[in-house]
């Protein structure tokens, strides 16, 4: 059952990528509805885009696909805390009203609360973040994963590349290389598989040296925002000892 409550929306709008761009706030007023989340509620300024001192503006731009937090698409600042705007309730997030909207800081900004992750998926390729295929013959049953190999990939297999983790860690900055920890937890993943550990010394060979995952700082922020509860502090722990290994041996496997 709907009253007449409003939700105040401040959202931090910019036109375009900062080189032509600059920033500003505005604020908007919409009805408040049961069970509404922060897209919702910019779908309503998205309807009647008018700020709340009734100046009538361009619609707010923002990205969502899923609606139900597996894309990563909506990631941003939502009362200041970086989450998926899908699954943010506004009972739970903004109970008092008041929301304030701000696209992530850690990447290049496209327009109002969009941003680019292209840097999160050229990561991935850079550590091969897949397991290679040699052809779409029949290649007959693959190896086996064990219950213990599957239950440790599981949780892991989960990241959607939505960002958080970058956003939040002290070491992903303008002045850093650093790959940020959710390529370093699909490391361990691929090189968990069966067929996937065929390439764990190309993935590990790509995060040693600078920006590598000795630059991590350990200061477990990712862990903390990740939606997926990923244990990326474990995986950092591991793929560390990986690389460590393989700086140590490899060259005896070549
Ligand atoms: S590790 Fe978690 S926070 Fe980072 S990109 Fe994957 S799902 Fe998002
Ligand atoms: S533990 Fe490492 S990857 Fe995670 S936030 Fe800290 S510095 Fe970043
Ligand atoms: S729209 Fe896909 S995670 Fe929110």
């Amino acid at each position: 059952m709907a009253d007449n409550r409003k939700i105040h929306l401040k959202i931090l709008r910019q036109d375009g990528p900062s080189e032509t761009s600059t920033k500003r706030w505005e604020e908007f007023d919409v009805d408040w509805h049961p069970q509404m989340n922060v897209i919702s509620a910019l779908m309503e300024v998205q309807k009647n885009p008018r700020t709340a001192d009734g100046k009538t503006v361009a619609p707010v731009c923002w990205e969502s696909s899923c609606l139900e937090e597996v894309c990563g698409a909506c990631t941003m600042l939502v009362n200041g805390k970086v989450r998926q705007a899908c699954s943010a309730l506004i009972d739970q997030v903004a109970p008092d009203g008041h929301l304030t909207l701000a696209p992530m800081t850690k990447f290049p900004l496209i327009r109002d609360l969009i941003v680019d992750r292209t840097r999160m998926f050229n990561d991935l390729k850079k550590v091969k973040a897949w397991i290679h295929l040699d052809g779409s013959h029949e290649l007959g049953p693959g190896p086996r994963q064990s219950p213990e190999n599957q239950e440790e990939a599981y949780p892991l297999s989960r990241c959607m590349t939505c960002g958080c983790c970058m956003e939040a860690c002290p070491q992903v900055n303008g002045h850093s290389d650093f790959i940020g920890p959710h390529a370093i937890s699909l490391v361990r993943l691929y090189n968990l598989h069966p067929s996937g550990k065929m390439h764990a010394a190309e993935r590990l060979e790509a995060l040693m040296g600078p920006g590598g995952v000795q630059d991590c700082g350990k200061a477990q922020n990712c862990v903390e925002v990740c939606p997926k509860e990923i244990p990326l502090v474990d995986s950092i722990a591991v793929v560390s000892r990986q690389t460590t290994k393989h700086m140590l041996f490899g060259w005896l496997l070549k």
